[in-house]
């Protein structure tokens, strides 16, 4: 028996097309399979919520525009990485490692901690915070995590060979170490060219030890103009310029350095991908995050 179409069907067909759609679109695979972020406080999503530290971010009014609320990210709401994962196509925000568990860890993870140096020593001030170095062990920790899952080698080493890894680290070798010479001794041994050398220096070797570790493809960000934030601006003064010139020449000499030192590794690593981005664009883009 034929029937005709009632009108009620002629809406609701287009309705479920459109569901079938937005289906799709949730199963879509995300441009990359993963994506792990090492980094301080502008990339930290929470790893120092446990830590007996000054450094945390997890009351508000931290996190007042963020659905989640206060989460530990040190921002009014989401962070650049959790725009970049969403932009590749995650469902969700990378988990901090310090709340990672499960499969969840297949599709990345947030090692980031605010307060955290390239220097072990970095941010010692503030209490507990994880340095880039930690972060890298917390890694193949997960590392480990990963192959007991996949059980199986060859497929472990090509899932992390494809991911992306992003790397945002040494503000606070300058804010929480060499502009503070009462409480570090690092300005008193290195000039600031020597300091920026010695830094770059340590984050190559932090990088190879990653590649070792089977990453391949590298987001690699300078220093912001952190002379520009409003912390710097008022504990050193400006003396009539909008930034403090003698901060934002640390950044200056570190990313003019990191340039041709990711260009050797491009070079050196077979098969390795290192990207730098540069974030010192806009100074009038500072402030909304606090920097640690
Ligand atoms: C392991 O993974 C590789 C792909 O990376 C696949 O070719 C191979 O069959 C897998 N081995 C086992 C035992 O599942
Ligand atoms: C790249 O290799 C050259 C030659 O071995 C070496 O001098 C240089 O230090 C290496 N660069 C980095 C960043 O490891």
């Amino acid at each position: 028996m034929k029937s005709k179409l009632k009108p009620i069907e002629l809406v609701v067909i287009p309705v479920l097309l459109a569901l079938l759609n937005l289906q799709n679109w949730a199963n879509a695979r995300p441009q990359v399979p993963c994506y792990f972020i090492f980094g301080d406080s502008i990339s930290d999503s929470g790893n120092n919520n446990d830590l007996s530290s000054s450094a945390k971010a997890n009351y508000l009014p931290y996190g007042i525009d963020f659905s989640r609320g206060p989460t530990g990210r040190f921002t009014n709401g989401r962070t650049m990485h959790d725009f970049i994962v969403k932009l590749l196509g995650f469902k969700d925000y990378m988990p901090p490692f310090a709340e990672s568990e499960g499969k969840n860890i297949l599709n990345g993870v947030n090692y980031a901690s605010g307060a955290a140096g390239i220097r072990d020593e970095t941010g010692q001030h503030r209490g507990g915070r994880i340095p880039f170095n930690e972060q890298i062990k917390n890694h193949k920790t997960i590392i480990s995590r990963i192959r007991s899952l996949m059980r199986n080698d060859s497929a472990t080493k090509s899932l992390l060979s494809r991911c992306i890894y992003s790397v945002q680290i040494g503000n606070n070798d300058y804010i929480n170490n060499y502009f503070k010479p009462e409480l570090y001794g690092t300005q008193r041994r290195y000039s600031q060219q020597e300091y920026a050398t010695l830094l770059v220096q340590q984050l190559s070797g932090q990088l190879k030890s990653l590649y070792d570790a089977g990453a391949r493809k590298f987001a690699v960000y300078g220093l912001g103009l952190f002379g520009c934030t409003p912390y710097a601006v008022s504990v050193y003064g400006t003396h009539g310029s909008i930034c403090v010139k003698k901060v934002n020449m640390g950044a200056t000499l570190f990313n003019n350095r990191l340039k041709p030192m990711l260009h050797q590794l491009n070079t050196n690593l077979t098969g390795a991908k290192f990207t730098y981005l540069n974030p010192s664009g806009n100074p009038a883009a500072f402030g909304k995050q606090r920097y640690l």
